[in-house]
């Protein structure tokens, strides 16, 4: 094949994601998670995560490499995410994708994990039409970008001005007692509950921007658990998770859409976490039909962190013909777009 081969490493968050990819073809693709030494703390304690990593990386590379069947040096280049992410968990991803880059003697790209949840697409759903706008879900992310190119010309819309989307699922999850990450749960949980039992509020509905709000719906919920306590009344749980989940995907979905519209833009990507959400996926599919829009969600497996997303960004910055990182590469836990 004329592309080159790249191993992809991430870092950002808690999991230890190793990937290789040859142009959009998927070759592989592992994932160490820390998330359950996380659990008992209701969310990513940075320190644990960082001693994961660094526990996680060579076993993951090699795991990875096996299962492929390719030889490291078959390697072309290696990308990873400089950022946005944990300072020290960037680190130690930045630092092992230094030293394979040397060892090896290939070029290194330091590429941005907010991208790279974009880029992962094209393993599923091959070369993606540009311009797309992509909404980016996950429990650490709520962004609305407009994709020109992925690799040199991607520009912000919108963010969350608090908690991020999954967030404030998991923060929503805690209060309704279900165990951490707590998306899944309120996931199934509405499905028998009736989104139009209780009204929330709807964080920056038609504000005129592409940003979000949430902990404005979680304080919400919430008051609506406390004064159920007070009154000794009943919660209906399945009620609660279906009306909050109606509030999230609601404007999730409105501004994501309307981003398009207002761009002139005809696919939608949706990835992150949040992504694997069925209301989310429901509303999007019957509001991008509605709109003439081509919606793009890769498989969970992909939405979610993992090293093949950084690969797959690595893969079109190297076709861009862009110079490679510095070996004193950086990490930057807000880089920009
Ligand atoms: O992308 P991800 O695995 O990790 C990062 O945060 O970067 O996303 C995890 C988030 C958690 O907040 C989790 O509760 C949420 O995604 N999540 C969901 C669902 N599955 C995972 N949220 C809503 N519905 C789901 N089905
Ligand atoms: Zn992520």
């Amino acid at each position: 094949s004329e592309h080159p081969l790249i191993l992809g490493i991430e870092t950002s968050c808690d999991e230890t994601g190793v990937g290789l990819v040859r142009g959009c073809e998927l070759l592989g693709d592992e994932v160490a998670s820390s998330v359950d030494q996380h659990a008992r703390f209701g969310g990513v304690v940075p320190e644990v995560a960082s001693r994961a990593h660094l526990e996680a990386m060579i076993p993951t590379v090699r795991r990875t490499l096996d299962s492929a069947g390719v030889e490291k040096d078959d390697i072309d280049a290696v990308a990873v995410t400089a950022g946005p992410g944990l300072a020290g968990a960037l680190l130690v991803g930045v630092s092992a994708a230094k030293a394979y880059a040397m060892a090896l003697g290939k070029p290194l790209y330091g590429v941005n994990h907010l991208v790279g949840h974009v880029a992962v697409d094209q393993l599923e759903h091959g070369p993606l039409p540009k311009p797309a706008i992509a909404l980016l879900v996950s429990g650490g992310h709520t962004s609305l970008l407009l994709v020109n190119d992925l690799a040199t010309d991607v520009v912000s819309l919108g963010d969350t001005v608090d908690d991020a989307a999954g967030e404030a699922y998991d923060k929503v999850a805690r209060l309704l007692e279900l165990p951490y990450p707590g998306g899944p749960h309120i996931d199934r949980a509405a499905r028998s509950g009736s989104a139009s039992a209780l009204r929330f509020p709807r964080g920056k509905w038609g504000d005129g921007t592409y940003d979000f709000s949430f902990s404005g719906l979680k304080t919400a919920v919430a008051r609506h658990v406390e004064e159920a306590d007070r009154s000794g009344s009943p919660l209906v749980l399945a009620d609660i998770a279906a009306a909050f989940q109606d509030s999230v995907v609601d404007v999730l979905t409105r501004k994501a859409v309307d981003a398009c519209v207002e761009n002139g833009v005809r696919t939608l990507v949706i990835s992150g976490g949040v992504a694997a959400n069925s209301a989310l996926r429901a509303l999007a599919e019957q509001r991008c039909a509605e709109a003439g829009i081509e919606l793009r969600v890769p498989r969970p497996r992909l939405c979610t962190d993992n090293g093949a997303m950084i690969a797959a960004l690595g893969s079109e910055v190297v076709a861009a013909g862009l110079p490679p990182s510095p070996l004193d590469l950086g990490t930057d836990t807000s880089l920009p777009v």
